[in-house]
Parts: structure tokens; sequence; C-alpha cells
């Protein structure tokens, strides 16, 4: 099966698994569960779910145990891409080819659907009752951090800070994107590890940072140079929004060919590193397949 198939049916079964997270709900909120579902179940590609399940597995644990962790990082990705494309951030209309949030919903529900996905994320870890305790209370204080203020919501910070500034330097820009992109990547891989419950070996959790790290940074640079030479009916978003919101990105520094450059080095260096464990093919080809994609 190539590997665009294995991530669809990921994708799939991601998506089942997240509608389970909707199964009893109020009926006079259900404005507020149609604002979370209408971007959290619109086809991402899943890849934050892919790697808590492939590395859950690797580890020895099973779908189930994983399932919870899988729809939390997807919870929390949701969030951050509806309160991304606001009007006060990047001012985005289009998401994986629908209307942004806050365009059919307005910016105060769209607002408040993305706390609600970002609260239910830490509901739905603290509840994976197949994991043991310990492991459960690692997760939700990784996910805290690696989401947080020192995490995603840093890295978006800088990122805005960072408009329309001409001073920056090469440096910024890498601690940006580790941190508004690869943090989140990060907590997939670790909460992946964790969810099969059993004793971490030391080594291969670092290395699965490192793994982490750079497919993190190497997926952020092919957004963006995306962003510049995409086709937007694939991306289903529209792309030229880096330059109108004046950002910091690759395209700041380098050209098309040597952004590409970087990023296929940073997913070598991924390869070498997690190549070293037995049944890491599908890390491998998920390295190459974030590379080479056009969406
Ligand atoms: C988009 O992430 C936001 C970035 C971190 C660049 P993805 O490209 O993974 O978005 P979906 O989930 O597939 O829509
Ligand atoms: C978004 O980076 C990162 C997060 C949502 C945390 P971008 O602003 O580059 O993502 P896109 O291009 O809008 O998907
Ligand atoms: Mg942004
Ligand atoms: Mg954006
Ligand atoms: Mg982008």
């Amino acid at each position: 099966m190539i590997f665009e198939e294995q991530l669809k049916l990921c994708a799939k079964k991601t998506d089942e698994y997240l509608e389970r997270c909707y199964s009893d709900n109020e009926s006079d909120l259900s404005l507020i569960y149609e604002a979370e579902k209408y971007s959290l179940l619109s086809g991402g590609k899943r890849i934050r779910a892919y790697l808590v399940f492939e590395f859950c597995k690797i580890l020895g644990g099973t779908e189930e145990q994983a399932a919870n962790f899988a729809c939390a990082v997807e919870m929390v990705h949701a969030y951050s891409l509806i309160h991304d494309d606001l009007p006060c951030m990047d001012n985005d209309d289009y998401r994986r080819g629908k209307l942004t949030n806050h365009k059919v919903y307005g910016e105060a529900i769209a607002v408040l659907a993305g706390d609600a996905l970002l609260t239910k994320a830490f509901e739905t870890v603290a509840g994976n009752e197949l994991v043991p305790c310990e492991h459960r209370v690692n997760a939700v204080r990784l996910l805290a951090r690696l989401a947080g203020d020192g995490g995603m919501v840093g890295g978006q910070v800088l990122d805005i800070n960072a408009e329309e500034k001409s001073e920056s330097t090469l440096p910024e820009l890498q601690r940006i994107h580790s941190l508004k992109t690869g943090a989140m990547i990060k907590a997939s891989v670790l909460l992946g590890c964790l969810a099969a419950g059993k004793d971490i070996n030391e080594y291969l959790w670092h290395d699965a940072a490192k793994y982490a790290e750079k497919i993190g940074m190497a997926f952020q640079i092919v957004d963006d140079v995306l962003d510049v030479i995409g086709d937007s009916a694939i991306l289903g978003k529209k792309i030229g929004s880096d330059a109108d919101n004046r950002k910091l990105t690759y395209m700041s520094f380098y050209t098309v060919e040597e952004a590409l450059g970087l990023a296929r080095k940073l997913t070598d260096e991924a390869i070498e590193i997690i190549s070293r464990y037995s049944n890491t093919e599908n890390l491998v080809n998920l390295a190459k397949y974030l590379l080479e994609r056009k969406k």
C-alpha cells in the first residue's frame, strides 16, 4: 500500500474515534458542538494522530490505548488552527477547503470553539483508562507544556511579534518554527510513547524527541514553501497568506530550492535516527511523505 493510502486509513479511523468524543451532548448546547466539529472533522491529514498510533504500536501498545491521545492532539491542533485563522491572527478565510470557523460561526463562537476543543483534549487524555495513571499524568503534563506558553502558544506569540520586523534572524525563525509547529509534533510522538504504557527506554525517548524535532522543522519549512508555490485548491487554504501578513518564514531567507534542500537534510537526519530501531518503516515513509507533500 502506498503511504498516502495508509495515512487516509488512519484519518478515517481517527475521525471515528473523534466522533465518539461527542456522543453524550446536551441538546441546548448544539451550537458549540457543531462549531467544534465543523473544524475538528473537516478532513485534516491527521499526521499528529498517525504519530501517536505509530509510536504506541512500535512500543508494543494497542490502537485502543493510543486512541484517546490521538484524538487529544488533533483537538489541540484543530483549536490552534481556528485561532490561527482569526482576523486578529493570520486573517484567513479558507482552511481544509472550507470557510474558516469564524467565517461561518462568527468570531465569538470561533474563539469559544477553540477553547472547548482545548479543554476537551485534556478531558480525553485524562480519561484514557487503558493507560496506567502515572503515564496519563505525564501525558497531561507534557501536552500542557508543549501546547502552552512554552510551546505552541509561545511560538504563535513570537510569530505575531516577528511580523513586519525586518531585522529578525534565522535562529529567531528556527525558534518560532520549533515552537509553533514542532512542539505539537513532539507532543504527538511522546504521547504515543506514553500510550503504550510500558517502562520507557531513555534512549528511545530521546531519539523519538529528536525525530520529532527534525520532521517538525522540515514540516514547517515545507508549509512556508507551499504558501508560495502551492496550489490553493489542493492545499485547501489560500496561498500568499504569509506575504500578505509580512510573516517571517523560510522564504524570508532562502529560495524555494534552498529551503527544500534544508528540509531534505532534516528529513534524512530524522530517518537516520529512527531507522536504528526496528519496525520503524512507517515512520521513515511518513518523514519522506511530509517532504514531498503538496497539501
Ligand atoms: C497546518 O497543519 C498548520 C501548521 C502547523 C503548518 P497541517 O498541515 O498538519 O494541517 P491539517 O491538519 O492537515 O489540515
Ligand atoms: C500555524 O502556522 C501554526 C499553528 C496553527 C500553531 P501557519 O500560520 O503557517 O499555518 P497555516 O499556514 O495557516 O496552516
Ligand atoms: Mg500563523
Ligand atoms: Mg496561518
Ligand atoms: Mg503557513
